[in-house]
Formats: C-alpha cells, structure tokens, sequence
C-alpha cells in the first residue's frame, strides 16, 4: 500500500540568483493561494543563504505581501553567490568552498516545512535539483531576464527587460540621428542573445550580434558603411554581451571568482572602438546593465509571475515535487528539474525572429560580401 503524505502545515519559499520583475508577483500568488488551503509560508532570505544561516527567516502574512505586485525586485532578498554544496568561507585570508548542504536539509526540518519553492533561474535550479536528490520535497520556479531555461516557452522577466532595452533604443535613435554617430549598445542574456534579438528588432536596430551567431567585423563595418552611403547618417548596433566574433571568445570582466559564474561584459567597447577605426564614423558605446533588471514588471511578467506561483501550489498539493511548473502555451505543466536545465534555451540561428529581421536588412555580422 503507498505511503499516506503528511499533510501540508507549512511551506518554505527563496528566490535565487539574479532578480528578475516578476518576483513579488510569483511571492504573492504562492503566499496567498497557500494561505487559502490554510497552509503557513515561510519566507526565507537572500536565496539558499537564508537556509544555510537561518538569519531572515519570517513568516509570510497577508500583508506583507499586499501591494508587491507591481514592483520589481524580490521582498525576499537574493543572491547569485549561495551555493551551499560550494559555499564561500574567508579564513585567515584564505577563501575555502565547503559543502553546506546537509546543514540546508536540518534546516528545512528544523523549520517544519512540508515542502520547498525555489524560484530561480537555471543556476538556481541546479542546485534545487541537488537537494530533491536529496530528499527535499521541492518545487520550481523558472525565473530569469535572459529566457534561457529550455523547459519553459518563456521565463518571467524577460519580457520586461526586452521592453527596456527597447525603450533605451527607441531614445538613442534620435541623439544618434542629430549628431550622425554610430550606437554600440550591450544588452545582458548571458549566453542567449533572446534580449538582444527580441529589443533589437522592436527597436529598429540595424545590425544584432547574438551569441548563437558569431560575427565578422568586417561584415558588420559593411552595414554600417552602408547605412550612411544610404545618407540614413547613424547607426543602431545591439550587441549581446555574450557575442562574440568568429573563432574569438566573449568580453569577461577580469577574472573568473571561485564559486561564481564568470561576468560578461566590455563587447560593445570592443566594437565601437573597432568600428570607429574601420568606418571613420564617430562612434559611442552603452552597456544598458541592471536597468534591464529593474523596475515595474510588465503585465505579461505580472501574470505570468501569478499563474506559475498558483501552479507551484498545486503541486505542492499533489505532492508533485522535484519539478518546475513551466508555460506551455495556454497551460502551466510540471517538468522534471533536470529535464527544464537538461540544455540552455539558446536562439536558434534560423528561427523566425532572425529570418524575418533578415528579411528586413537586419545584419547579423555573418553576412558575405
Ligand atoms: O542572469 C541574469 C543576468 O542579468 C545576466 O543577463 C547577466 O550576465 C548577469 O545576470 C549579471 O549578473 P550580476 O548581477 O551578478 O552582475
């Protein structure tokens, strides 16, 4: 006979990794529909770190999580450097990585709670999927402005920060038209150019350089010579931080740090520097940054946020764990962790997005003479 589940008095849930809009939305939706069921929500602090420490933990009310819905940023706090199976520990000078993970698991007894939500991106993920292994009964909640998580059609976030970075375009198009300067503008993904593809066609870039397309200089110098015999006299390049040229590598800032993912960064510098030497044309870069992070979430991110907290719910209730509740458009379904991380959600260099901003003149920086 199958074992009779508990039931449920008491949930946990963190945000992991970095923020993204949308994260108070999933924050209310799990905290109110738990509260309906008459189920108690933990609130856990800066990601897995509130669990290694335990410092932060407080019980989530109805009002603590009135009036969050429209912003950015999580109420929980997060961070991209708490990894307990590789934990940072400063001694005498020295940084060690120490395996914190079995004091995680006493921790999530010793708070009572019947099951775990997770709402982070692929890195976050994986280390969900490390402590379901484990035992712990887990449910996920893909989050991420880079709409890199493969399990998913699209991850919340994301569609605020493609309505960023289109804004910022749309504003450089005309202080680079009045002074006839070329834009290098730097868009963040990581390694998925989804931002800089999806904010480079609705900001009528003229040239998009992704990390699923390496590019030629000399083929994106062409574009840009281009443009100004045409006498359009300026010039919108996006390029996603994790471009990178054909046979080159991407743009790092300094060093990898133990324990952390490598930052991208410096791509659009590169080109512009570049491009001015190649084209005599005067030539500006922008690296758009955390703006692309912040602020109020998108309607689109808001319900999406909602829909996925509700859904994490259900599976809690239907004891449904190890899994991350993903859109399948016009559902919510529940995919095992490690099949929605198995790959990363990268562009697919023909997909139609690029094949019509081909067909539009876009350059990509792959184009022969
Ligand atoms: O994964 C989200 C993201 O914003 C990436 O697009 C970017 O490369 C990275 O995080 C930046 O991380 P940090 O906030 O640690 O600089």
């Amino acid at each position: 006979m199958a074992a009779r589940r508990r039931p449920v008095r008491r949930i946990g849930i963190l945000t992991g990794g970095g923020d993204a809009p949308g994260l108070n939305a999933v924050i209310r939706a799990v905290t109110r529909s738990a509260h309906r069921l008459g189920w108690e929500v933990i609130g856990i602090r800066n990601g897995f770190e509130g669990l290694i420490t335990l410092r932060g933990i407080n019980r989530l009310d109805a009002n603590e999580v009135s009036g969050i819905l429209h912003r950015g940023g999580t109420i929980l706090g997060t961070s991209n450097r708490a990894n307990p199976f590789e934990y940072k520990v400063t001694k005498g000078g020295k940084v060690d990585l120490c395996d914190k993970s079995r004091e995680v698991v006493r921790n999530f007894r010793r708070l009572g709670l019947s099951a775990l939500v997770v709402i982070g991106g692929d890195g976050s993920l994986r280390i969900a999927r490390e402590f379901a292994h484990m035992g712990l009964p887990i449910v996920g909640v893909p989050k991420t402005i880079d709409n890199d998580v493969a399990g998913t059609d699209t991850t919340f976030g994301f569609d605020t920060a493609v309505g960023t970075a289109t804004d910022a375009l749309d504003r450089l198009h005309s202080t680079a038209e009045s002074h006839e300067r070329t834009m290098v503008v730097e868009l963040m993904g990581r390694y998925a150019g989804w931002i800089a593809l999806h904010a480079g066609i609705a900001g009528g870039a003229d040239v998009i350089l992704l990390p699923e397309i390496p590019f030629a200089l000399d083929a994106v110098c062409r574009k840009v010579r281009e443009r100004y015999r045409k006498k359009r006299n300026f010039c919108i390049v996006v390029a996603a931080e994790g471009a990178a040229p054909v046979g080159g590598s991407f743009v790092t800032h300094g060093p990898k740090e133990a324990g952390r993912e490598v930052r991208l960064g410096g791509i659009a510098e590169w080109l512009a520097e570049r491009i001015h030497a190649e084209t005599g044309r005067e030539t500006r870069s922008l690296v758009l940054g955390h703006l692309q992070r912040g602020g109020a979430p998108s309607s689109f991110d808001r319900l999406l946020g909602t829909r996925l907290g509700a859904a994490a719910i259900r599976a809690i209730q239907r004891g449904a764990f190890g899994r991350v509740v993903c859109l399948r458009h016009p559902e919510i379904v529940e995919v095992p962790i490690s099949r929605a991380i198995a790959h990363p959600n990268r562009v697919p260099a023909n997909c139609d997005a690029v094949r019509a901003a081909r067909a539009l003149g876009i350059g990509f920086g792959d184009e022969r003479e």
